[in-house]
């Protein structure tokens, strides 16, 4: 019986405790990709686990500040945000937000007109990951150039390029083109160094040498982007309260009850 109780204790600080981590959000978009071609089909969805915490998504663009899907732009479907015929004015940076200010990892997108894209991972790669990034028209991948913050550093006939275990010099504005197709627009790659936690002197450079790096999944998922604000913590306290409540007055409850069968 006591145990089962404290079980019950246990599970509810769990709950609050899970709730408080899960007030983060995460932006996906599908497409994959940070550049577009006009006219796609775009879906932005914020993963979050708690929609109480009214996220929204938002964007700035070049003609517009903090503006909120289904309001000025999309098409919203609960927490996701739908761009049914993506243009060249969509171009800019997405992020969710919640009603109390926090605000997920942020994505740029870059809608062209022309025919020729980069696809680019949307969200930081890791130090020592490899990045494949791809030239691409419409319909068909093509020998191209590519190049790094203005100057070639590749020519693929197959169209992508892998870069093997990148590192921070890596980072830069990369582009493609072909000769027939033309120049994609640019796209900022960003290269996070891996967390180094306050006692690592040994450790020597981030990324291993072995051939068969492991999996991503080795660290913690990129979301150490996302910031709870304290205002959002704010807001769970009441719910942690009142569940420890319930489970106080469930604990009273039953050794009330008890007390006259044993005695
Ligand atoms: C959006 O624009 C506002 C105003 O210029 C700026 O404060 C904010 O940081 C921008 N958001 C992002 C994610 O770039």
């Amino acid at each position: 019986m006591e145990t089962s109780l404290q079980s019950l204790l246990f599970l509810s600080l769990l709950l609050c405790c899970t709730t408080n981590q899960a007030l983060t959000a995460h932006l996906t978009v599908s497409p994959s990709s940070s550049q577009m071609f006009k006219g796609e089909f775009v879906t932005l969805s914020c993963e979050e686990d708690d929609s109480s915490a009214g996220w929204t998504l938002r964007r700035n663009t070049t003609t517009e500040t903090r503006t909120e899907c289904g309001v000025k732009w999309g098409r919203s479907t609960g927490s996701s945000c739908i761009i049914s015929y993506i243009q060249r004015l969509d171009s800019g940076v997405y992020w969710c937000e919640s009603r109390e200010g926090a605000t997920s990892n942020s994505i740029n997108i870059t809608v062209t007109d022309g025919s020729v894209i980069l696809q680019s991972p949307v969200l930081p790669v890791m130090e020592g990951d490899d990045v494949t990034l791809h030239c691409k028209t419409k319909t068909s991948n093509f020998t191209a150039d590519f190049y790094k913050d203005g100057s070639l550093i590749r020519t693929e006939p197959a169209g992508h390029m892998t870069i093997h275990h990148v590192s921070k010099s890596d980072e830069g504005l990369y582009k493609c083109h072909n000769s027939s197709h033309g120049e994609s627009p640019s796209s900022w790659i960003t290269v996070t160094v891996k967390p180094t936690t306050t006692s690592q002197p040994t450790s020597p450079s981030t990324s291993s040498p072995s051939s068969t790096s492991p999996p991503s999944s080795s660290t913690s998922p990129p979301s150490s982007s996302t910031t709870p604000h304290p205002p959002v913590l704010w807001s769970v306290a009441p719910v942690c309260v009142l569940v420890l409540l319930v489970v106080l007055v469930l604990l009273v409850r039953r050794c009330v009850r008890r007390k006259p069968k044993e005695i």
